[in-house]
């Protein structure tokens, strides 16, 4: 295999490659024994810089390096590792690549050679480069080439349309992430769980995702983006498709969830943009982020899935950055007790912490201990770090380019369920960006806070119980 890693990232900030993230994955997957062992990376960028440089730049993410173990394996890693730069829209610069590769690949073994090109690039060289790759460096025979991209998809349902290629794996990194694919196993491999994941047992459900950090410098990007795209409609969409989809194939199960999911109303929606608070920066006060702007940093948006398991139900998809903690987690609220002895009781919680602290948790209702009978609300809890003491967890990008190699297409979005995730998002999307009007102005909340004011009267009109109100 050749994985040929084209990246603007180089040019912007000195010590990356590509995604902070990509190059240690694939360090990962080597110390492990995961990459076969014919196996080189390529860099490919527009920036010049020699073999040395670039090992220096390709390992200098990775965590551990001063351990003599970690440091020898980093050695042997930078064997594989080489640069070639070049353009991203001139024929003659992949012409250069494809005859690195082909010198490289005559050392190989095997005469079947497979390429994967990552595209850690801007979406708008997406469809030339792609289209440079294809005539300038597929191998015709006896071998396969992949293209891997990475989001922004467009941004809305028009213009994510001419990104429809073939051949690609579009990377969520939330479906490499452990607890996510765990969603699969409670589901499926439990007949308890099974038993009660409809609408009958389930009175709501929220998917949250918290950053105690702001835009810090990466405002130009986010400003134009905005929350909802930069992680609901994808992260938090791809979480609440596998949390409701019937029993796998996955691909066809999860578009069929989508399906059922009108576009996201704005009476439905809650906007939010942090103000400074407690010494740290406001939003506008970032200076990548133009003046005045009314860009949310926070949102929260109910879906409601329509099919016969989910009727009525509602998921509420909420996400924020400058928080006041860091989380990402699964909260599905059961219904009361109705008959019996038991009234007036805390509700069954089922908790899936994805990070930080892999966890999964069910709050319950137990005796309380003594001569007398009164329940009281308690919790069944599995967290990973207790339980499972000697597991690694994967990194999720070690997970996905695991996935890639194998040609396993299954934790990657499908065309069409691209597209009918931008078909839920793009009307509120468009109101939000004033397409059709004024822009509405995002409630303010402190930096470091848990969110805007209105967001627990938010929750309450969804049917969320505290455990206080019961
Ligand atoms: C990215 C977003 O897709 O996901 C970032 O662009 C966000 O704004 C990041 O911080 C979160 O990923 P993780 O793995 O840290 O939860």
């Amino acid at each position: 295999n050749t994985i040929i890693i084209a990246s603007s990232h180089v040019v912007r900030a000195r010590c990356l490659i590509a995604h902070p993230q990509t190059l240690p994955a694939l360090f990962g997957l080597f110390r492990q024994g995961f990459l076969p062992r014919d196996t080189h990376i390529v860099g490919y960028a527009r920036t010049k810089m020699d073999q040395a440089e670039f090992e220096k730049r390709a390992t200098s993410n990775i965590k551990g390096a001063d351990d003599p173990e970690t440091a020898n394996q980093i050695e042997a890693f930078k064997q594989r590792l080489s640069y070639v730069s070049g353009g991203y829209e001139d024929g003659e610069s992949f012409d250069k690549l494809n005859t690195h590769l082909q010198e490289i690949e005559s050392h190989y073994q095997s005469k079947e050679c497979n390429r994967i090109f990552y595209l850690a690039l801007p979406p708008t060289v997406f469809i030339p480069v792609s289209q440079h790759i294809k005539e300038h460096c597929y191998v015709s025979k006896g071998g396969v080439n992949r293209i891997i991209i990475e989001k922004p998809f467009g941004k809305d349902l028009e213009s994510a349309r001419h990104l429809l290629l073939d051949e690609t794996f579009r990377i969520d990194h939330y479906l490499g992430k452990e607890m996510v694919k765990n969603l699969l196993v409670l589901r499926f491999a439990n007949v308890a769980m099974g038993a009660c994941w409809d609408k009958n047992y389930i009175s709501n459900v929220q998917i949250t995702f918290k950053e105690p950090f702001g835009t810090e410098g990466r405002g130009g990007y986010f400003d134009e983006f905005g929350i909802i795209r930069d992680v609901i409609q994808n992260h938090l969409l791809q979480v609440l498709t596998i949390l409701t989809m019937e029993r796998p194939d996955i691909r066809d199960e999860k578009v069929k969830v989508l399906r059922s999911i009108p576009p996201v109303e704005k009476e439905d929606t809650l906007l939010g943009q942090y103000v400074s608070a407690n010494g740290k920066p406001g939003y506008l006060d970032d200076h990548t982020v133009p003046p005045n702007s009314v860009c949310p940093t926070y949102a929260a948006t109910t879906l409601w899935i329509h099919n016969p398991r989910w009727e009525g139900v509602p998921f509420i998809l909420k996400a924020g950055k400058a928080l006041n903690e860091a989380k990402v987690e699964v909260r599905i609220q059961f219904k009361d007790v109705t008959q019996g002895i038991f009234k007036d009781i805390a509700r069954n919680e089922l908790v899936i912490r994805i990070q930080p602290s892999e966890a999964v948790y069910l709050k319950m209702n137990a005796k309380t201990p003594g001569l007398y009978t009164r329940a009281i609300p308690t919790e069944m809890d599995l967290t990973y770090k207790r339980r499972f003491t000697e597991a690694k967890i994967p990194e999720a990008y070690e997970s996905l380019i695991l996935d890639t190699l194998r040609g396993d297409h299954s934790n990657f979005v499908r065309h069409d369920e691209l597209d009918y995730a931008w078909k839920i998002f793009t009307p509120i999307l468009h109101w939000i960006d004033g397409k059709n009007g004024q822009r509405p102005k995002p409630s303010p909340y402190p930096y470091g806070s848990r969110g805007p004011k209105e967001l627990d009267g938010f929750i309450k009109k969804y049917g969320y119980k505290r455990a206080d109100d019961a």
